[in-house]
C-alpha cells in the first residue's frame, strides 16, 4: 500500500496530504510539550481527547458562521481539514490575567481584565514566540491592516462562543490561543480559524473550585493531564459522563 505523504510535523500534531487537493489530514499525537519543548512527556490518550475537543469547538464555530478549517473527523486521532496558508502569528485572547501577562505586568492570576485583550505573538520557536505589536506585524508584512482587523474580529467571536459554551458547563475561559489561515476563492482571500482549539491552547478553570483543567496541569505539575481533559470532554458531552479513562481509547470512537 502506498504510504501517505507527511507534509509537516509539529510538537503535538502531524499533517499529511489529504485525499483531495486543498485538504490535509491532521493527526493528533500524545506528545505534550511546554516552555518551547524544554519540558516534554507522552500523555496516553491526549491526542484522542484533543481530536474530539477540537472537533467539538470547530463544528460549533462553523455552525454559528465562524469559518474554520475543520471538515470532518476521520477516526480517533485524525481529522480532515482544509489546507490553509498559516499566518505566522499566535492570536491570544485574555479575559482574566494568567500566565505571561501576569508575569509581565505583575497582575495576580485570576484578576478579571477590563475587557478581552487580544495579543499577537510571532511564531518562531528559535525566538521563543515573542509578543509583537500591530506595527511589527504590518511593517514586516506578516499580515495586512485588513487582516489584522479581520483577525481581531474572528478572535473575539471565538472568545464569545467558547466562553459561553464553557460557562454552561461550569468552566471559566481564562484565555486561549488560535492560529488563523488564509484560503483563496479565486482572487479573493478569506481568513479562517485553523490549527486546533483544545485544552492544550486554552486556560480553563473550574468556576467553583478554580481547579485547572488545561495544559497548565502539565506545565506546573498539578496532576494528571488526561484526567483534566477527560473532565472537560465529559462536561461538554463529548464523552459520556461514565466513560472510562481515555487511556482505553477503544471505548470512544
Ligand atoms: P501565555 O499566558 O503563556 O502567554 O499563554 C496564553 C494562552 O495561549 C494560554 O491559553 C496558553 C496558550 N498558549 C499556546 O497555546 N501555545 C503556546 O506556545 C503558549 C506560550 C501559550
Amino acid at each position: 500500500m502506498a504510504r501517505r505523504k507527511k507534509v509537516y510535523e509539529g510538537k503535538a500534531k502531524i499533517l499529511y496530504e489529504g485525499p483531495e487537493p486543498g485538504t490535509l489530514v491532521q493527526y493528533f499525537k500524545d506528545d505534550a510539550t511546554a516552555f518551547n519543548a524544554e519540558k516534554r512527556d507522552v500523555i496516553d490518550g491526549k491526542g484522542v481527547l484533543n481530536n474530539r475537543l477540537s472537533e467539538f469547538f470547530m463544528t460549533g464555530l462553523n455552525a454559528i458562521g465562524v469559518p474554520t478549517h475543520f471538515i470532518r473527523r476521520i477516526n480517533m486521532r485524525e481529522q480532515l481539514i482544509r489546507s490553509v496558508e498559516i499566518i505566522p502569528l499566535e492570536v491570544v485572547v485574555r479575559n482574566f490575567a494568567a500566565g505571561s501577562i501576569s508575569k509581565r505586568l505583575g497582575i495576580d492570576e485570576g484578576t478579571p481584565l477590563p475587557r478581552p485583550i487580544v495579543e499577537f505573538y510571532y511564531k518562531d520557536d528559535d525566538l521563543g514566540d515573542p509578543l509583537v505589536t500591530e506595527e511589527h506585524v504590518i511593517a514586516f508584512g506578516w499580515a495586512s491592516q485588513q487582516d489584522m482587523d479581520d483577525m481581531v474580529a474572528l478572535a473575539l467571536r471565538v472568545n464569545d462562543f467558547i466562553s459561553g459554551v464553557m460557562m454552561g458547563v461550569g468552566i471559566r475561559l481564562i484565555d486561549f490561543k488560535i492560529e488563523i489561515g488564509r484560503i483563496w476563492d479565486n482572487d479573493f482571500q478569506r481568513l479562517i480559524v485553523a490549527d486546533e482549539i483544545s485544552p492544550d491552547s486554552c486556560r480553563l478553570w473550574d468556576i467553583k473550585t478554580g481547579e485547572r483543567l488545561d495544559k497548565d496541569v502539565f506545565r506546573r505539575d498539578l496532576g494528571n493531564l488526561a484526567d483534566a481533559y477527560t473532565e472537560v470532554a465529559r462536561r461538554l458531552g463529548v464523552l459520556p459522563m461514565n466513560a472510562a479513562p481515555i487511556t482505553k481509547p477503544t471505548l470512544i470512537n
